[in-house]
């Protein structure tokens, strides 16, 4: 491929080695708090991290009366994150990503749509790409039934993709369903793996600090590449 090419598929960004304390074990399931873990992090050090927050903003758009009943229960049973949490989650991201290093953000289509701006107002994220999730099975909703989910790209200043996206026939609505109901918002394991690959080199660290299933170790072990990251509930 010419040097004036746009499209790089190799990864021209330097990661430094990353040193951890003793208690983050690297590819496991850390039980511990997001923000304490990112705090332990070193600052520069991860070139990727995808974050999949627990908002309470979704239960209060799509309350149905049946909140902590029925099929609410176990979504309901999971630690909540109100905004300044889920905004101190993103800024410690920030802090520990390389420069041009990507966030991959879980969003729903309330918050698509109203704005999340705030939640990363103060970093060097910019968005720089948007991947629609299409589950291929029909969920709940008063108006039409939700069937998508969205990954919002961000990336740490300086925002550039060639020498740092290496994969580019990724598709931005993405047809995958889950393989198990591990975890009530388990996301999908192929489009993850993907995304890894196409911003990290093998033995790249990513990580996840409120990871749930633990999805996102499971597709960085997919791309032989390492995993270090935690939730509440291990
Ligand atoms: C939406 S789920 C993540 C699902 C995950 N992406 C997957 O594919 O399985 C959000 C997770 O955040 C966890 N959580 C909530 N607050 C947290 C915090 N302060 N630190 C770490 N994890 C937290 C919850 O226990 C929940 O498992």
């Amino acid at each position: 491929m010419s040097k004036n090419n746009v499209f790089s598929t190799e990864r021209e960004l330097q990661v430094p080695p990353i040193i951890l304390p003793d208690f983050l074990e690297p590819n496991s399931r850390l039980k511990m708090d997001g923000l304490k873990f990112l705090y332990h992090l070193p600052n520069e050090s991860v070139p990727v991290a995808f974050l999949d927050p627990q908002y309470r903003g979704v239960l209060d758009k799509m309350n149905y009366g049946n909140e902590g009943k029925s099929r609410e229960k176990r979504r309901n049973s999971l630690m909540q994150m109100n905004e300044e949490i889920i905004g101190q989650l993103i800024q410690g991201i920030n802090n520990v990503l390389i420069s041009s290093g990507h966030l991959f953000l879980w969003i729903d289509k309330f918050h698509l749509c109203q704005g999340f701006k705030n939640w990363f107002d103060g970093t060097q994220l910019e968005v720089v790409d948007l991947i629609v999730w299409d589950k291929g099975r029909i969920g709940m909703g008063y108006r039409t039934r939700r069937v998508s989910e969205y990954c919002v790209v961000l990336q740490k200043q300086p925002k550039r993709a060639k020498g740092v996206w290496k994969i580019h026939n990724i598709p931005d609505v993405w047809h995958e369903q889950k393989e198990t109901k591990d975890h009530p918002h388990q996301k999908p394991l192929n489009l993850q793996a993907e995304l890894i690959a196409a911003v990290t080199n093998e033995g790249d660290y990513v990580i996840d600090p409120a990871a749930g299933s633990f999805s996102v170790m499971t597709a960085a072990h997919l791309q032989n590449r390492n995993f270090i990251g935690c939730d509440l509930e291990g």
